[in-house]
């Protein structure tokens, strides 16, 4: 059963499988999901899609499940890894794209570009003023990179072009190979309180929801700007708020909210030193595409008791999860 209609995830699942494809507005409710899923033997599905240990449960012949994502915090885990259900990701494809648009934020955050363009529109702009939309400096400033897998490890490069300072924090602390050197580690607080700049890489899970909490956001510099691309979850969102709103932050950059679609009259979005984009990391034409057919290659080799490509939770063929952290 497929949650969304995606020609280059179905056309290679096509001459393999019988397909049930969901073509309703959105995203299948949680009930419209159990029944087509009663008789299934494999899910592919997208981040918005919850699926948790209730839908399993009533989801008796499911065998294999393939997100079209790198994250898997919609999905139960736990729940899955006991019926021994591989659940498939998109790790690697996405990576220098979401590091593209995590570093676009950084630009535009920085730069006020969105604040820019807004104010040429607006008919605004009279005069070449001294002090007109005057933002902060990218080159020689320093960045925290908070996980240090492979989409931050893409951030870190891009950063050290721009003539950066690079500090990293993980919890894992792999190998720094190509980059040992030219980064540093750092404990969380340390970067914190030393960063001009932070961009958020980790995965949300239990451990990382609300890891840039009220008192972690204190932490940062005063005039520090802060990424995330990565889940909402993991930034407390009021807090974030108000540091800005108070100017203590300078500014923000973000991909991700805790709850999407972020609705219009959030008070985020009154907040001019706010950059917002609604959940595009990984939003190219080719990356997409890539996306789909790895997701696709994950279900049918889940489908025919083969291990998936690319596994989130290799538990289920007996392997450590730590060992396929670095993906992200
Ligand atoms: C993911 O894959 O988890 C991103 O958030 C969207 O591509």
């Amino acid at each position: 059963m497929a949650t969304r209609d995606l020609p280059d995830a179905l056309a290679p699942l096509a001459s393999h499988c019988t397909l049930d494809v969901w073509r309703g507005d959105g995203a299948p409710t949680p009930d419209a999901l159990a029944a087509r899923l009663a008789d299934a033997d494999g899910l592919l599905c997208l981040l918005v899609d919850r699926i948790d240990a209730t839908l399993l449960a009533r989801a008796p012949h499911l065998r294999a499940i393939s997100s079209v994502s790198v994250g898997v915090d919609h999905i139960d885990l736990a729940a899955a890894t006991a019926r021994g259900i591989p659940v498939g990701h998109t790790p690697g494809v996405l990576t220098e794209t979401t590091a593209d648009l995590a570093f676009a934020l950084l630009l535009a955050a920085a730069r006020r570009l969105v604040e820019a363009d807004g104010f040429v529109r607006a008919g605004r702009w009279q005069a070449w003023e001294p002090d007109l939309l005057l933002g902060r400096d990218v080159h020689g400033a320093t960045l925290g990179i908070v996980g240090f897998g492979a989409i931050g490890r893409a951030v870190a490069r891009r950063a050290l072009g721009f003539g950066m300072r690079v500090l990293a924090w993980s919890r894992t602390r792999r190998p720094l190979g190509d980059l040992a050197g030219a980064v540093a580690w750092a404990e969380l607080p340390a970067l914190l309180a030393a960063s001009d700049f932070v961009s958020v890489h980790v995965a949300l899970a239990p451990e990382t929801r609300g890891l840039l909490d009220a008192a972690a956001i204190a932490r940062m510099k005063p005039g520090a700007i802060l990424v995330n691309t990565a889940r909402g979850g993991i930034v407390d969102e009021a807090a974030l708020a108000a540091a800005l709103r108070e100017g203590r932050l300078a500014a923000a950059g973000l991909d991700v909210f805790a709850r999407e679609p972020l609705p219009p009259d959030d008070p985020l979005l009154a907040l001019p030193n706010l950059v917002v984009a609604p959940h595009v990391g990984s939003a190219s034409v080719a990356t997409r595409a890539r996306m789909a057919e790895l997701a696709a290659r994950n279900l049918l080799a889940g489908l025919a008791g083969r291990r998936m490509p690319a596994c989130a939770n290799p538990q289920v063929y007996g392997v450590e999860a730590s060992e396929t952290e670095a993906k992200r």
